[in-house]
């Protein structure tokens, strides 16, 4: 029997979805599972490699040889290409500002999408993403759909660059969130978008808490439902 729920939750750059997703994900014990990573490594892969990033062939061949490993990790969980660690490597300005393009890759979409289904089988599972509650897992139980101004995301991402040394200026931030919601939202397969059964939440003005605590509600109340 599957023990415990899926629970996707889907939204632009900076929402909030990972800072919740990993609070949630230890309060009812379930796995976590970051996919905005997994389209981060191969890039950062890519990257490395020096390759067209419109070479869908051969960024799927690349894909095909990696790993992509998560190992948990405070303040946050560990992630490897194979034996390399690539936690921070995948949050620099280079892959942030190339990820858009390699996700954009149908090839690379549907291997990301196999993998992503693989973890999420067994349940008890807390995904964030863009095409979670979409594609990767359109009968989740619960889907989440998290907003927030532009304003205030570029506010938070500036603080969370300055903790990593990173000193992009705020404007500049806003332009390339903008930038990449405008490309996630706009390209061909399972581009970012609202599932129809998906709840919509407007983080803006709400603390990490409060934005925690209600997803938790929710899934207490499907949790019961299922019983
Ligand atoms: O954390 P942040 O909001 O900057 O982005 P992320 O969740 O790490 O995702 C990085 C990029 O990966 C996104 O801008 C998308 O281009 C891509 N992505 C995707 O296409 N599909 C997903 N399920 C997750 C991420
Ligand atoms: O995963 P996603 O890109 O959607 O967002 P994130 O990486 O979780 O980043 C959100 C940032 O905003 C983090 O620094 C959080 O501390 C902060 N924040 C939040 O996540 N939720 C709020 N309601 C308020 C602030």
């Amino acid at each position: 029997a599957k023990q415990g729920l899926q629970v996707a939750i889907d939204g632009p750059a900076s929402a909030g979805k990972s800072t919740v997703a990993k609070i949630v994900a230890q309060r009812f014990h379930y796995i976590y599972c970051d996919t905005g990573a997994m389209y981060r490594a191969i890039t950062w892969k890519a990257l490395q490699a020096g390759a067209d990033l419109d070479d869908e062939a051969t960024i799927k061949q690349l894909l095909d040889q990696i790993t992509i490993r998560f190992e948990p990790g405070t303040p946050t969980q560990k992630v490897f290409v194979d034996d390399t660690e690539v936690t921070l490597a995948i949050r620099q300005p280079d892959v942030t500002n190339s990820v858009s393009q390699v996700s954009a890759l149908p090839a690379i979409r549907t291997e990301l999408t196999a993998r992503q289904r693989q973890i999420a089988d067994a349940g008890g599972i807390v995904m964030d993403g863009r095409d979670i509650g979409s594609t990767v897992l359109p009968h989740a139980e619960v889907k989440i759909f998290m907003v927030a101004s532009v304003e205030e995301r570029a506010q938070r991402r500036l603080k969370d660059n300055a903790a990593k040394g990173i000193t992009t200026p705020l404007a500049t931030l806003k332009h390339e969130i903008e930038e990449r919601d405008r490309k996630d939202s706009t390209r061909k397969v399972s581009p970012l978008t609202q599932a129809a059964d998906a709840i919509r939440l407007d983080t803006t003005s709400l603390s990490i808490e409060q934005v925690a605590d209600r997803i938790a509600e929710i899934i207490k109340e499907k949790e019961m439902r299922q019983k």
